[in-house]
């Protein structure tokens, strides 16, 4: 029998920013979170990903942004593949290129796109044809955000109770249209300093030593509801606060955690002030920031508010640049690819 080479699959998919942190894993094999999270999906940033298996290849064969792939990345990269490979019964290595058309390093988080984006192009090209609930489920596999990457709009991620996961997968709970007013602002902090630590590692940490994270637990189930709810009624005045309150929440148990873990820098700090300094001078919520294991911070605000806002932050000293996003669709094929 001829050996034929697979045919090639692109996908794309985009970053989010979680306005319910997912921070703390109850089952690591199957990667199930202690607590449901809620994110934006952005639009404009992606990483756009195509995979070929090719029975001529000994091992598989990765590039990230134009370089080969080593160390960390590479080992998550084939992990992925490998679960791809037994799910569709299929042994072939795999050619991978990866690319994201915003930067890497900028800590725009690229895992949650990067992997959502290969759970596509690798199932297509391995002939799985996957639902969305199943492709989230199994891009969470990669990283946790990323299960929320593959849906457009406002995504829920159910933590689910089932030891077996399958009450844990992401969905839409409004879409991208759904509030035309809301922006978020990325404010990207000069030197930010790249992750030591992968946040699921991090975060299993701030499970096993901060002693405020029970708190937070008990907490979550209802600051995720009311978020929903002001999304729902476009409520800026109850939203913003709510953003920044759970903020607050996932920085207090991250300082808690030991050795404490601090993702911020005195740049990220002064634009987190200035958000406060502003609601408190306008006398009501204008604006809400959030910001992940990382030192950017993303700031929410009202089309009407962003030249007010835009201006105060981009002239804090270390701010290198702002970024203009919105709610977007999420992750889907690439036309021209295979299927
Ligand atoms: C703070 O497991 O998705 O962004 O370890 O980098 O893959 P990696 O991250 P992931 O953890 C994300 C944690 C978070 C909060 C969130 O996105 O919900």
């Amino acid at each position: 029998m001829a050996i034929r080479r697979g045919p090639a699959a692109s996908y794309a998919a985009p970053p989010n920013i979680a306005l319910v942190k997912y921070w703390g894993i109850r089952d690591p094999e199957l990667g199930l979170p202690y607590n449901s999270s809620l994110s934006v999906t952005l639009d404009r940033l992606r990483s756009r990903t195509t995979v070929r298996f090719d029975p001529a290849l000994d091992a598989d064969e990765v590039e990230l942004n134009g370089a080969p792939a080593t160390g960390g990345p590479r080992d998550g990269v084939v992990r992925f593949l490998d679960r791809v490979r037994a799910l569709a019964g299929r042994d072939e290595r795999a050619h991978v290129r990866s690319e994201n058309n915003f930067p890497t390093a900028s800590g725009l988080a690229s895992s949650a796109s990067g992997f959502a984006a290969l759970a596509g192009a690798a199932t297509r090209a391995a002939g799985l044809a996957l639902s969305h609930r199943a492709l989230s489920q199994l891009a969470r596999l990669g990283s946790g955000s990323a299960s929320r990457s593959i849906f457009g709009g406002f995504v829920e991620w159910r933590a689910g109770v089932r030891p077996d996961g399958r009450d844990c997968y992401a969905r839409s709970v409004y879409p991208a249209r759904h509030w035309p007013a809301l922006v978020d602002l990325v404010v990207l902090v000069r030197g930010a300093p790249t992750k030591e630590v992968r946040s699921k590692d991090a975060m299993q940490q701030t499970v096993r030593t901060s002693p405020e994270y029970r708190r937070r637990l008990r907490e979550v189930p209802g600051r995720l509801r009311r978020l929903r709810a002001a999304i729902g009624a476009r409520d800026p005045a109850r939203f913003f606060p709510l953003v920044m309150e759970e903020c607050d929440s996932f920085r207090l148990v991250c300082e808690t955690t030991v050795p404490s873990l601090d993702y911020l820098t005195a740049t990220s700090r002064a634009v987190l002030a200035e958000v406060t300094a502003i609601n408190r001078a306008a006398g009501r919520p204008v604006a809400a920031y959030t910001h992940d294991a990382g030192a950017h911070v993303h700031v929410f605000t009202l089309l009407r508010d962003l030249p007010t806002v835009r201006r105060r932050l981009a002239a804090i000293g270390g701010v290198e640049r702002t970024l203009v996003v919105r709610p977007g669709p999420g992750a889907g094929p690439i036309r021209g690819s295979a299927r």
